[in-house]
């Protein structure tokens, strides 16, 4: 063999042979089953794979920002192109995201993608959640997977809380003010819990490099492990399915209709794996047309934190919407003080505390309020659990109703009123819509139903 033949002949054995280098090491013929897991060919369980990607793309994008972030509010002089403040002295944090907006090469759009993604990462748990609890997913044995999810939807918008603030802006900092005085509110513990969280009073010089700690590491580090456990409790459980309408053909072997053991669906190599692919590039698509066309939070309009002013206008992002409609709507008279022990408890407390503190804890305890004993492998069709949906369908109008009392001022600016005009009608509404509507839901759904219907797909346990 020529000096040629045989350098061609190691080029070909050598994806051979760094298998078998990498198998002698790794037990890679041992991990082959692993690659034949079979994932069910549902839609609607991408969602959950949206919100991994858009997490990557939040992790990317973030590295590429804390290059360029400086997490201080001392006051540096302004050199860069937004005319408006050459010149000027400004916190050095407000003075780096004009830096990565308008002068850094690729910097504004690598910012919006950040802002599209944290956006996305929120309404794709969300649904995700939804689509968790309308089809019963959330049933034994999958109840702890749920309630690790909980934990991540709340770490997931602690993460965009935490950014929102870091620009230290005019609009910004004063919605994030609002956090500080709901932590304040607490009675007892609020103001050392307060100064913990936001380095002392709000703000402060240390406000700043606090929130981008839990931001850039404390919060993504928790994130992280909790889909490890996220993504290992699905592994070990397996994914629910959708019924099966009879007996099928699952590789060499018959599988009955109630054996919820055995996952019908694509391997996940190759088959998953491309779904996925698609998927990823599909997310990555739709931040990139979100990043190039639609604009973020201009804070050279706003202009830096002023602690003396006021904005006009105060918003938190949209999922934070619900809770700052609670603040709006409780009334002051709700607070007292509790005499003996001289404790003041305030609406803020209520409003922003123990209402969603309510909230919260009943989506961690759902799977234990709606407790099955025997284990579900397979998913329900919401239309057959009327209980479960009507309670779903009343949460998200409680959750809308809340919101749009969080909007109260454009409310009443459309309908050329005053907030106090349209605060009533939103009381009563969100007192009454949610149980109307579950109520509709309900009757609707159990109208020609015996209650021996419910929990038809239920496949007791094998031990
Ligand atoms: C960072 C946030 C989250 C990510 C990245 C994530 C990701 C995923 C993925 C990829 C799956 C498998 C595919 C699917 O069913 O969609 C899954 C399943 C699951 N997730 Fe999540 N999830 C998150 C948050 C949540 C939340 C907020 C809940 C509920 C409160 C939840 C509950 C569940 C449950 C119970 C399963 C198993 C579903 C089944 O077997 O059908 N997850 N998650």
């Amino acid at each position: 063999m020529s000096r040629l033949d045989s350098l061609r002949q190691g080029a070909t054995d050598a994806p051979s042979r760094a298998y078998d280098w990498a198998d002698q090491r790794f037990e890679l013929d041992n991990s082959r089953n692993a690659l034949g897991k079979a994932f069910p060919a549902e839609d609607s369980f991408l969602l959950g794979e949206v919100a991994l990607f858009c997490f990557i793309v939040l992790a990317l994008t973030g590295i590429f920002l804390g290059m360029f972030f400086e997490p201080s509010t001392s006051s540096v002089t302004y050199e860069g192109s937004v005319e408006k403040f050459q010149g000027q002295e400004l916190p050095e944090a407000f003075v780096s995201v004009l830096q990565i907006t308008y002068d850094i090469p690729y910097g504004m759009f690598i910012r919006r993608m950040h802002h599209w993604a944290a956006h996305l990462f929120v309404a794709s748990i969300g649904l995700h959640m939804l689509r968790v609890f309308f089809t019963g997913a959330y049933r034994n044995p999958r109840e702890a997977n749920w309630v690790v999810g909980s934990g991540l939807a709340v770490l997931a918008m602690g993460a965009a809380y935490t950014g929102y603030a870091l620009p230290f802006d005019e609009f910004a900092s004063t919605a994030t003010g609002i956090g500080f005085n709901i932590a304040n509110s607490i009675p007892v513990v609020g103001g050392i819990a307060a100064k913990v969280m936001f380095g002392g009073e709000f703000p402060s010089s240390a406000t700043i490099p606090r929130l981008y700690f839990l931001h850039v590491l404390v919060i993504p580090v928790l994130i992280g492990v909790g889909l490890a456990l996220h993504m290992a409790i699905l592994i070990r459980q397996k994914h629910t399915e959708a019924p099966r309408d009879g007996d099928v053909e699952s590789g060499r072997k018959s599988v009955d209709q109630d054996d919820g053991d055995v996952i019908i669906g694509l391997p996940a190599f190759p088959n998953q794996v491309a779904v996925s692919a698609v998927v990823f590039f599909l997310t990555l698509a739709t931040l990139s047309v979100l990043a190039g066309f639609l604009p973020v939070h201009n804070i050279a309009e706003y202009g830096p934190n002023d602690p003396a002013g006021t904005p006009e206008l105060i918003m938190p992002d949209w999922f934070f919407m619900w809770l700052y409609g609670f603040l709006k709507l409780l009334p002051t008279w709700l607070s007292f003080t509790i005499p003996v022990v001289d404790i003041h408890v305030s609406t803020e407390f209520l409003g922003g505390v123990v209402l969603p503190g309510l909230v919260f804890l009943a989506v961690f305890a759902w799977p234990f309020i709606d407790y099955h004993s025997q284990q579900t492998h397979f998913t329900s069709d919401p239309l057959e659990r009327p209980w479960q949906t009507a309670t779903g369908v009343a949460a998200i109008v409680f959750i809308m109703i809340a919101s749009i009392a969080g909007m109260n001022n454009i409310l009443a600016e459309v309908l050329g009123t005053t907030t106090s005009a349209v605060n009533p009608f939103l009381i009563v509404a969100l007192l009454v819509a949610p149980a109307a509507s579950g109520g509709i839901v309900y009757r609707v759904l159990s109208d020609g139903r015996t209650p021996s219907d419910e929990g038809q797909q239920e496949v007791p346990s094998d031990d």
